[in-house]
């Protein structure tokens, strides 16, 4: 018997020594952590439960049936984060620099298969070199497989992936599929085509970090959500991140003990907007002061910061956040804005997360740029993610809510449960100016005529109370109670019921 137990430990050591020593030194070297120890960072101590640590390729070719790595290169299993479930896999660039071979996707189905029968969220750490070369198409077969998994899986448990080594090629299709892509500066990187066979094609020249590295995808593609120092801090967010979310799309949001007053006035918001109307503010101060703690986590913070997505916590229940923001473009709605909001809407949809929107937004940016990439789509993205989603939904108009703009920055019209404004608000077909020289074309060239129909329009219309008196806005609040409100209107909505039309799927336009 002790001789099995030996033998146990010593097969136990080995595929957790994931080769050679120096290995794991190459992977310290490049300022990475092993999968195992990221594993431990991103877990509570001592939850992880392992699966298939003995599992091996079954490659014949090219010389793999001498190379038999336990583990086959990554290590999956479940864990708790904070103790609520989670499931994982982390690919072990050690071995095999962490290619995917059949066996190896197969390890990733089974814990997707496990997550999405019990309810729980994955968190995919990715580390790899790709398809194993050495197994052709089976490799490509077992990404198919993970492919699939993704797409059943979107919308009933939460999908994070994390980069933190080369997704290339392919591969990069996984996690293009996920709720959430983390990447780790200067050390991951991710594209389809890398910079040899963009140079051989297109002939420009370009490095991994340029093309692929998380400063492009935060701030040009936005195909990351957020990007961190190093593997040590990106681990830690990461947990941050996960607490905020559901477990499935049944769970409910998560309740965490809060330690801030539900009733909280904030007299400096009744300052926050500036005497003109054409003089930014920060949004984020905002956020800020009406979320419990202060706690704000931000998505793609680098990228379309004309509009601020991520998650707070009301009364320790996580809510949603959508807010244009008046100091980037004045908070205008464009093509970026749009895509990176709609698709904020639809998460929170997804999971039944409330979404609570703060609304400054002088209308949609103007130019041949926007209309010729398709500006009247992508816009509608937004319109149509507010429109569908049945999460409870509260509005704050702070001060410009004009044109098409308005009706899409979750107004009554799009059955907003609760629509709040501040006195200060303007909800208008567009500026007093604006209107105007429209109205007034005859006066154009005079401009002390044009300023006394600008005054005229503005005393009508550069307030909330035409909207409130046809009750688009419910009630015209004080900014200092903002928390309290917005508190209250969410306990209101807690047992919400709605549902759109029997439907096999939207046709949201894309
Ligand atoms: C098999 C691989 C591998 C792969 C790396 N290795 N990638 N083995 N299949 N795809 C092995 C290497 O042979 C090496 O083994 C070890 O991993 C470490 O790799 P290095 O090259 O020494 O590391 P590094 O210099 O850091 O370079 C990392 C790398 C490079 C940039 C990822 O390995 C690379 O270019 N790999 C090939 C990438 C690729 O073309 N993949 C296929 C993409 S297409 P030893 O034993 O020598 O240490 C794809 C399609 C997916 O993925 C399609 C889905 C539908």
């Amino acid at each position: 018997m002790n001789e099995i137990l030996i033998e146990l430990e010593r097969r136990r050591e080995d595929a957790r020594a994931g080769g050679d020593p120096s290995r794991t030194e190459a992977q310290h070297g490049r300022g990475k952590l092993t999968a195992r120890e990221r594993i431990e960072l991103l877990l509570d101590e001592d939850s992880f439960e392992e699966f298939g640590m003995f599992v091996t390729h079954r490659c014949i070719d090219f010389g793999m049936e001498r190379q038999r790595p336990a583990g086959d290169g990554v290590v999956t299993g479940w864990g708790t984060i904070n103790g609520r479930l989670v499931y994982l896999f982390s690919q072990d660039f050690r071995v095999l620099g962490g290619s995917v071979s059949a066996t190896h996707a197969n390890k990733i189905c089974k814990i997707m298969d496990m997550a999405v029968q019990n309810g729980a969220p994955v968190i995919g750490l990715n580390d790899s070199g790709g398809a194993r070369i050495q197994e052709g198409v089976d490799s490509l077969a077992g990404y198919g497989d993970v492919f699939q998994r993704n797409i059943e899986a979107s919308g009933v448990v939460p999908q994070i992936s994390v980069i933190m080594g080369p997704c290339a090629g392919g591969a990069v299709y996984s996690p293009a599929m996920t709720d959430f892509i983390v990447m780790v500066r200067d050390s991951s990187y991710m594209f389809v085509t890398g910079p040899d066979v963009v140079k051989t094609v297109t002939n420009e020249q370009v490095t991994a970090e340029e093309l692929g590295g998380a400063a492009t995808h935060t701030r040009k593609s936005s195909v990351a959500d957020a990007a961190f120092k190093d593997d040590v801090e990106t681990l830690a967010e990461v947990r941050r991140l996960f607490d905020f979310l559901p477990l499935n799309n049944r769970a409910g949001v998560p309740f965490r003990p809060f330690y801030d007053d539900a009733t909280r006035s904030e007299m400096s918001l009744d300052t926050l907007i500036p005497e003109s109307p054409n003089q930014p503010y920060d949004m984020k101060e905002l956020i800020l002061k009406v979320a419990d703690e202060g706690d704000f986590f931000e998505i793609q913070e680098d990228f379309a910061k004309n509009i601020i997505v991520g998650f707070i916590r009301l009364e320790g229940r996580t809510i949603g956040v959508v807010a244009n923001q008046p100091m980037v473009l004045a908070g205008v709605l464009d093509i970026d804005s749009a895509r990176k909001a709609a698709r904020f809407v639809r998460f929170c949809d997804c999971f039944g997360i409330p979404l609570l929107t703060f609304v400054d937004v002088p209308g949609f940016l103007p130019g041949t740029s926007q209309e010729y990439n398709g500006v009247i789509k992508h816009g509608a993205k937004l319109l149509f993610a507010y429109g569908e989603a049945t999460v409870p939904k509260v509005t704050v108009v702070t001060r410009k809510a004009y044109g098409g703009a308005y009706v899409v920055m979750s107004s009554k019209h799009l059955r907003s449960d609760i629509n709040y404004a501040w006195p200060t608000s303007e909800v208008a077909v567009m500026g007093a100016r604006g209107a105007a020289e429209i109205i007034h074309r005859a006066d154009l060239g005079d401009v002390d005529k044009i300023a006394s129909h600008a005054a005229e329009y503005e005393a009508r219309f550069a307030n909330p109370f035409v909207a409130a008196e046809r009750g688009f806005i419910d009630e015209v609040i004080q900014p200092h109670s903002t928390r309290r409100r917005v508190i209250r209107a969410f306990a209101s909505l807690r047992g919400k019921k709605r549902s759109m039309p029997w439907k096999k799927h939207d046709n949201i336009p894309l």
